[in-house]
């Protein structure tokens, strides 16, 4: 048995950890986010851990995560941290921690899912690459004033705001959106520039490059019309690329293959080379999509 569980166990948490920081250098302060946020990793994700004394040599974590694929509420398994120690490597640790996982979710999730740098270490487990793509539209420069502010989630009202938009959020798209998940989304979205737009009610990440304005997520209960978005942000931009499916922002968008592998809009450093795999039943396969960022944990 590899399977364990945070709760029955208050320090694995930061054993795991100690694994992960050496594989992911940087995973450290992603999982702090999620304190600050009070979403945590631990609260959320199943531990298969291997381990020798104390230390943890080996861990390939699970976790629900409830999207909308295509067309309908699916609560998918995300397989991640997935690591094992550079002195135990080749002798059969993660095929003994994923093959529990396997056997353990046959029923619970049919369809597993999980980005990854190397498509090769899942392939011979079932996992199969799901090509994405990136949305690009043409939009005309903004001339009114921005209604957006800034939210500061150290601070407490806003923080409180962000949960609130989080729970009652409408997936971002019908093809592959996510539903109201708030621990992936911390880790990935805590330290990330969050516009809120009062007469939307609505909440977004997005940066901006030059003339174009990378869209990542829109949270509210309503997914409004791009338009709409930008009136509120106010960018004076050329071109908008969305990081999702944009079925549901009422604009024109041409899809781009996007294989996350580099290219002048792949996604920031240290995520680019992702890429998304499934294993099981997936509806929206075939369709161009992408794996939202706070879902690619
Ligand atoms: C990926 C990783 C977890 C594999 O751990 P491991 O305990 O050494 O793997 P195992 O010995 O159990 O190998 C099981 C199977 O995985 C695949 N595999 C593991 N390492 C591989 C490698 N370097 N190249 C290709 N396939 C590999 C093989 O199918 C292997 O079966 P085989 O030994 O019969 O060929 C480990 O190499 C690691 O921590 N890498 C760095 C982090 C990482 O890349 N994680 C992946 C998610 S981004």
């Amino acid at each position: 048995m590899f399977k364990h569980s945070y709760a029955s166990d208050p320090t694995l948490g930061d054993r795991v950890f100690d694994l992960l920081e050496q594989t992911f250098p940087g995973v450290g302060q992603a999982r702090d986010n999620g304190v600050r946020f009070g979403a945590t990793w631990e609260s959320v994700s199943t531990p298969y851990v291997h381990r020798e004394g104390s230390r943890v040599l080996a861990h390939v974590g699970l976790m629900a995560m409830p999207l909308e694929v295509a067309g309908r509420p699916a609560v998918v398994g995300g397989v991640h941290g997935v690591a094992t120690d550079p002195s135990a490597r080749r002798r059969g640790l993660f095929r003994g921690l994923i093959e529990e996982l396997l056997a353990d979710t046959a029923e619970r999730f049919p369809t597993l899912m999980l980005t990854t740098l190397h498509r090769e270490y899942f392939e011979p487990f079932g996992f199969r690459v799901v090509p994405e793509s990136i949305f690009r539209t043409r939009v005309s420069p903004r001339v009114g004033m921005p209604t957006a502010r800034s939210l500061d989630l150290a601070d407490p009202t806003d923080r409180a705001l962000m949960h609130r938009l989080l729970a009652a959020r409408a997936p971002v798209s019908s093809v592959l959106g996510v539903g109201a998940e708030k621990a992936c989304w911390a880790f990935y979205e805590y330290r990330s520039p969050i516009r809120y737009l009062p007469e939307l009610d609505l909440a977004v990440i997005a940066v901006r490059r030059e003339r174009t304005l990378a869209l990542y997520d829109v949270v509210g209960s309503t997914i409004p019309p791009l338009e709409r978005i930008l009136a509120g942000l106010g960018e004076s931009v050329d071109q908008v690329v969305a990081y999702f499916s944009p079925d549901r922002l009422a604009a024109e968008f041409a899809a781009e293959p996007h294989d996350l592998e580099g290219g002048p809009e792949s996604l920031e450093p240290g995520e680019r080379d992702f890429v998304f795999m499934v294993r099981g039943p997936f509806a929206a396969a075939g369709r161009p999509l992408m794996l939202p960022r706070p879902a690619r944990c």
